[in-house]
């Protein structure tokens, strides 16, 4: 593919019956404003000149003329459509794609440099993470167990996980059997950071921290931000933040606080956040054969705004604040390999360690309720 004035452009071959395809080419030539995509036929090809494109309008202006004109399967303009469909670049505006020029705008000269200058992650440049990664003990690999992360976790030795992926108690006051959730603010970010700093040791150099929060918006705690705060404060750089879109619009609260007065309006919020931490570096070690991620799947997931249904099968497991299977499948694919280690110090009942089991990762989980922990092993046999 190349790039001729305002254009990118190809070509594809002219089969025999270019009477034929000349026709086509000048109907849809008619439909689409030059300036932005139409088509030149010569005695062996037809190129493409591609600037914007509605690729919907000319899929349904291709259909309409292979039944027109009975086009044979492989035809040339379905190789176009097929072509132009395999490139990934391109930006969007008024619904149309548009292939040329369309970073421009977002384009810095010398941007190398003046990252340098200003200093990124500059909170956690100064650390003295070790680089030597450890294993992990056979009696902690591929195991859920009932305890205290905070005491379990210092039997685990440093750098010795590559992601831990979580979503802790949010001190809403949930009835969770073991642990009492709704505590003084203070004590619940004590014990909470205590825990996150034992999750800060354990993992590798390189690994990767994610942290599924949602902010109790009735007290106005923004835990999402108050956590962030605690990693960078200990030298993890903040590499991600996904908002994980329940679409819950019927969320059950009517509140509305001033109810049509600016006094106090009381806001609704349908989504959660993931906070993504790397530990000393951004890149994250593997073989290449090892990663599991589709190219679909990637382009997908780097959009940082995840539209995922909330877990739907709470009462089944008896438990109150599980999250998705699905949310759990993207943040393991994104950011692990397959064969890393996946740790889940809050595992409920288990959906971290099912969902990493099944896509071939190694898993740790612990949780302070036996009965959790119960339930966590029979999804991991498969039972339910
Ligand atoms: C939000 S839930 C996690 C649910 C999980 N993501 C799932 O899908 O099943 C938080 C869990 O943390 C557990 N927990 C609370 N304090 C703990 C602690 N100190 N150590 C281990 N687990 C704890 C609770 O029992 C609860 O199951």
């Amino acid at each position: 593919m190349e790039y001729r004035e305002d254009f990118r452009t190809f070509s594809v071959l002219v089969s025999e019956n270019r009477e034929v395809m000349s026709k086509c080419i000048e109907a849809i030539n008619r439909e689409f404003l030059k300036g932005q995509f139409h088509l030149e036929i010569s005695q062996y090809e037809i190129t493409v000149f591609l600037n914007m494109l509605d690729l919907e309008k000319l899929k349904g202006v291709v259909s309409a003329l292979e039944t027109k004109y009975s086009l044979p399967l492989n035809n040339e303009l379905s190789q176009i459509v097929r072509e132009i469909e395999s490139i990934g670049s391109y930006g969007v505006k008024a619904g149309k794609r548009s292939y040329v020029h369309y970073n421009r705008e977002r384009k810095v000269s010398g941007r190398k440099q003046k990252v340098l200058e200003r200093g990124a992650y500059f909170y956690a440049q100064e650390n003295d993470f070790s680089t030597v990664n450890n294993s992990l003990p056979t009696r902690f690999l591929d195991t859920v167990s009932v305890a205290d992360s905070q005491e379990a976790l210092k039997q685990m030795p440093d750098n010795c996980v590559d992601l831990v992926f979580t979503s802790p108690p949010y001190n809403f006051g949930l009835d969770y059997g073991e642990h009492r959730d709704g505590v003084d603010w203070n004590l619940y970010f004590e014990k909470l950071f205590a825990i996150f700093k034992e999750c800060i040791r354990v993992t590798k150099y390189g690994g990767r921290i994610a942290v599924n929060v949602q902010p109790l918006y009735s007290d106005f705690i923004p835990a999402h931000h108050i956590i962030s705060d605690f990693f960078m404060r200990n030298r993890m750089i903040w590499r991600n933040e996904i908002l994980w879109e329940k679409n819950n619009y019927n969320a059950k609260y009517t509140a509305w606080g001033s109810w049509k007065s600016p006094s106090n309006p009381y806001l609704k919020y349908t989504w959660e956040f993931i906070e993504v931490f790397s530990k000393g570096d951004l890149k994250h070690p593997g073989e290449s054969a090892l990663s599991d991620i589709t190219d679909t799947e990637f382009k997908e997931w780097v959009n940082a705004k995840w539209s995922i249904a909330p877990e739907k099968k709470m009462k089944e497991y008896n438990h109150p604040a599980m999250f998705p299977e699905k949310l759990a499948e993207r943040v393991i694919k994104l950011f692990s390999f397959q064969e890393d280690i996946v740790l889940d110090p809050f595992n409920g009942v288990g959906t971290t360690t099912k969902v990493a089991s099944r896509l071939n990762r190694h898993y740790v989980g612990f949780d302070v309720s036996k009965k959790y922990v119960d339930i966590a092993i029979q999804r991991l046999e498969g039972q339910s």
